[in-house]
C-alpha cells in the first residue's frame, strides 16, 4: 500500500488520472473498476481532456461501476448510470455494452448475482476507483458489514442518507436501499486507488492506516 499525498483535489486528480492512462496504455483491452460522487470528478474531467488532446482510446476498455441505487431507472438525474454517462461515458470513445452499472431496477437481490456473474466472466477488475465515506465506508459498504461480502443488496444508514440528501430535492427522495459491490469483490480486484479529498474525510483516512482491519472501518 502506497500513500501519495497532494496539496490540492486537482493534483489527486492528475495522479490517480495518470495511473488510470499508465493502466491503459500497458493494456487496451484494461477492466476499469469505477465509482461515483464528488471525488472522482475531477480525475473524470482530467481522462476526458486527455482523451480530447492525445487521443487515448477506450474502445477496448470495459468497465464496472460499483454500485447503484434501487428504484432508480437510469434516466434519473441521480442514479449512478446517468451519473457516469453524464461524466464519463458520453465524453470519450468507450463501448456503451461495455459500461456496467448495477441494475437499480426490478428484482434488486437476482441483479446483485447477474451483476457478479459477469464481472466475473469478463475476467475481473485489473483497476479499481474508490472514494471513501467520512465513516469509513468504501462503495455502500458500511461500518459493520461483513468482510466477504459480494455484490448485494444493502440498507444505506442514516450517515449516507443525510450525507446524499444535498443530490435530491428533499431527504424524503434519497433512495434508503441500494446495489453494491461487497468488500470481497472488490479486494479482488488486482490494485486499486482510493482516493480521499479535504478535511472531512482525513479521520476515516487515518482508520484505514492505523486501525486494526475491521468491519468498523470497511475501507
Ligand atoms: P463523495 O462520496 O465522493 O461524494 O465524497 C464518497 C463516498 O461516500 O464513497
Amino acid at each position: 500500500m502506497e500513500l501519495i499525498i497532494c496539496k490540492t483535489a486537482q493534483d489527486a486528480a492528475m495522479t490517480a488520472g495518470d495511473l488510470v492512462l499508465e493502466q491503459i496504455k500497458h493494456n487496451t483491452k484494461t477492466i476499469l473498476g469505477l465509482a461515483t460522487g464528488s471525488t472522482p470528478e475531477g480525475m473524470y474531467q482530467y481522462l476526458i481532456k486527455d482523451h480530447m488532446e492525445n487521443g487515448t482510446s477506450y474502445a477496448g476498455v470495459s468497465t464496472f461501476n460499483l454500485d447503484e441505487y434501487v428504484g432508480l431507472p437510469p434516466t434519473h438525474e441521480q442514479s449512478y448510470r446517468y451519473f457516469m454517462n453524464k461524466n464519463f461515458f458520453n465524453a470519450i470513445d468507450i463501448r456503451k455494452e461495455n459500461t456496467y452499472v448495477p441494475d437499480g431496477m426490478g428484482d434488486a437481490p437476482a441483479n446483485a448475482i447477474a451483476y457478479d456473474r459477469i464481472l466475473e466472466a469478463s475476467g475481473g477488475i485489473d483497476l479499481q476507483i474508490l472514494g471513501i465515506g467520512t465513516n469509513g465506508h468504501i462503495a455502500f459498504n458500511e461500518p459493520g458489514v461483513r468482510l466477504d461480502s459480494t455484490t448485494h443488496v444493502v440498507a444505506l444508514v442514516p450517515e449516507t442518507i443525510a450525507a446524499n440528501a444535498r443530490f435530491f430535492d428533499s431527504i424524503d427522495d434519497v433512495p434508503k436501499t441500494a446495489i453494491s459491490m461487497g468488500i470481497a469483490s472488490i479486494l479482488k480486484a488486482k490494485k486499486i486507488i482510493l482516493i480521499a479529498l479535504g478535511e472531512s474525510k482525513a479521520e476515516a483516512v487515518r482508520a484505514m492506516f492505523e486501525d486494526e482491519v475491521s468491519t468498523k472501518v470497511p475501507a
